[in-house]
């Protein structure tokens, strides 16, 4: 089961454990970490998880659990492998450390964070992809993501022959039509976009009189449009609230019933 929305656990150090419960508890069923502790404290996530189990809020075959792999350029001096070792190594330990971490024996999603260069998919890209495969054959994964890509990225990756992710996760910037080429490719390959900072990044769209106009229609927020409109347009978005108003509006705003006009006119607006 693939849910229709995730929650985010970047940034929220000792409230981590604590907000991933409460997002349980309102309805995500969806939740996006990673083994990264200068962003992430995933270890609290799995607190979380194991207090929502506790209090029967959910079980863990109920949610959709997705964690990365981060390269050493992307951390800390927290690390969750030796730096010492081979990638393969590395991600092995990585994923080891998340299933530990969260409390499972599966990881749902498993994302490569960002590709080692900004250039292209390089050979430790491949070498990192075919551990993460291995993982997948051996069942500690069910799917693998890609994250922070561009089209050059995912083209090289699908022209080396190995095989396409099952997930894609941007940055998305409405003035590039919400990234539009990279959602074009993967829409042609059956592979599922997530979007993050559909709100920080895109202020000038929550501004817009369009988006005021339908908010007030609807009786909704500007930030439920854009997240209804996410999704109307075949995106998971991702949210991070910290706040338990904006978790119940995220998910309320799936009822929201945009025109195709709507949706047109919001992701031309870039
Ligand atoms: N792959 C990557 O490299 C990468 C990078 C960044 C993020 N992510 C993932 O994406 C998740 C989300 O991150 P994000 O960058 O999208 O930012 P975010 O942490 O979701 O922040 C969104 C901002 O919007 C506000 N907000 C949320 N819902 C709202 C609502 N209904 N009405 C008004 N304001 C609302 C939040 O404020 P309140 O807290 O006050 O609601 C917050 O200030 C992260 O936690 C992480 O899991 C991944």
């Amino acid at each position: 089961m693939i849910p229709d929305f995730l929650y985010g656990t970047a940034w929220k150090e000792d409230q981590t454990a604590a907000l991933t419960e409460l997002a349980l508890r309102v309805g995500f069923r969806g939740i996006d970490t990673a083994n990264q502790r200068r962003h992430y404290a995933e270890a609290a996530v799995g607190a979380g998880l194991a207090a929502a189990y506790r209090a029967g809020v959910v079980s863990r075959a109920e949610l959709f659990l997705q964690t990365k792999f981060t390269y050493r350029a992307g951390q800390d001096h927290r690390l969750p492998y030796d730096p010492a070792a081979d990638l393969s190594t590395q991600a092995a330990q990585s994923l080891a450390s998340s299933l530990e971490h969260l409390g499972t024996d599966y990881i749902d999603s498993y994302v490569l964070h960002g590709p080692a260069s900004g250039h292209g998919w390089t050979d430790h890209d491949a070498e990192v992809w075919a551990a993460m495969a291995r993982a997948r054959d051996a069942g500690r994964v069910r799917f693998l993501g890609v994250s922070n890509v561009s089209l050059r990225h995912l083209e090289q990756l699908a022209a080396s022959g190995a095989e396409t992710p099952a997930f894609v996760q941007n940055r998305c910037f409405a003035r590039v039509g919400w990234d539009r080429s990279v959602r074009a490719f993967c829409a042609k390959r059956g592979i599922r976009y997530q979007g993050f900072s559909l709100l920080t990044a895109n202020p000038e769209v929550l501004s817009h009189s369009l988006v005021a106009g339908i908010a007030a229609r609807a009786e909704v927020t500007p930030a439920q449009v854009v997240f209804r409109f996410a999704q109307a347009i075949g995106m998971l978005p991702l949210t991070g609230t910290t706040d338990a108003e904006h978790m119940r509006q995220d998910l309320a705003s799936r009822a929201l019933a945009l025109s195709p006009d709507e949706v047109r006119a919001i992701e031309t607006l870039g």
